[in-house]
């Protein structure tokens, strides 16, 4: 997977004060629009399921269950990719909902095509900002868990502040999870593995289910670019934490 944040971004925040007549800098967002084709199979994946699966970003409420048409605990998912751990998961807790968010279009086209081939329908795509999505779409206390896997390391310093784990981001993630809900995050990267454990572990909300790391939760499958670091020696950490 390329690193956005070794790689020049069209979208970087600006480093210099904002041009006169522009109130605030843009914010400062923890993605870049990659470039990536999407290809004849997800394009057909969206004209046949996205009207089904895909809700459009509006910065009101969304009625959860009415979305789903159902009351089922509804896990949060940021920064799906190609959508392969979304979809075996999905498949392997059918009695839960999944609103999953994902800017990158061929990635949403993928997911699409696996919801399309595996017949799924406890998924939701919202192709948004994720930190959009939980700010305007989502009421307080709707989720039962957030799925936060390999974001984007952004290994370089100058880069660290466009890092989703921050304490603001986690104290807006507590603020939608149920009281005994949960976070859970995965990383190849050990300065982020260590930066999630200091800011999870110092909300006061949540507390870890580990003394540190925890173990790979059973539901968490090994994706081809996670194995492929594994055979290359890189480690990974898993962090899932409660809400008290
Ligand atoms: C390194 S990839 C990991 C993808 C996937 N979770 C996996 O394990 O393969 C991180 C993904 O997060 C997405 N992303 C980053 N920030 C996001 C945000 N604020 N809202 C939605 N998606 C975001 C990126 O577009 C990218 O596809």
């Amino acid at each position: 997977m390329t690193e956005p944040g070794n790689t020049p971004s069209p979208t970087s925040p600006p480093e210099h004060a904002p041009p006169e007549g522009i109130a605030h800098p843009r914010a400062i967002r923890s993605f870049v629009r990659r470039a990536g084709r999407t290809t004849t199979g997800q394009a057909k994946a969206f004209a046949e399921w996205g009207p089904r699966f895909v809700l459009p970003f509006e910065p009101k409420l969304l009625d959860v269950e009415a979305v789903f048409g159902r009351r089922a605990p509804i896990i949060l998912e940021i920064g799906f990719g190609m959508g392969e751990a979304t979809a075996h998961i999905a498949a392997l807790m059918p009695d839960h909902d999944f609103l999953c968010c994902e800017v990158h279009e061929p990635g949403v086209g993928a997911l699409l095509k696996r919801i399309g081939e595996q017949g799924l329908t406890n998924i939701r795509i919202v192709q948004h900002d994720a930190v959009e999505v939980l700010e305007r779409m989502l009421p307080e206390a709707c989720l039962a868990g957030v799925h936060v896997f390999f974001p984007d390391p952004w290994h370089k310093l100058r880069h660290n502040k466009r890092r989703l784990i921050q304490p603001p981001m986690v104290a807006r993630l507590v603020s939608r999870l149920q009281p005994g809900g949960y976070i859970h995050c995965a990383t190849d990267w050990e300065p982020y593995a260590q930066q999630m454990l200091e800011v999870l572990g110092a909300q006061p909300l949540l507390e870890n289910t580990a003394q540190a790391f925890a173990a790979r939760p059973h539901y968490r499958p090994l994706t081809k670019f996670e194995n492929r670091g594994l055979k290359l020696g890189h480690g990974v950490w898993d962090l899932v934490f409660h809400k008290r």
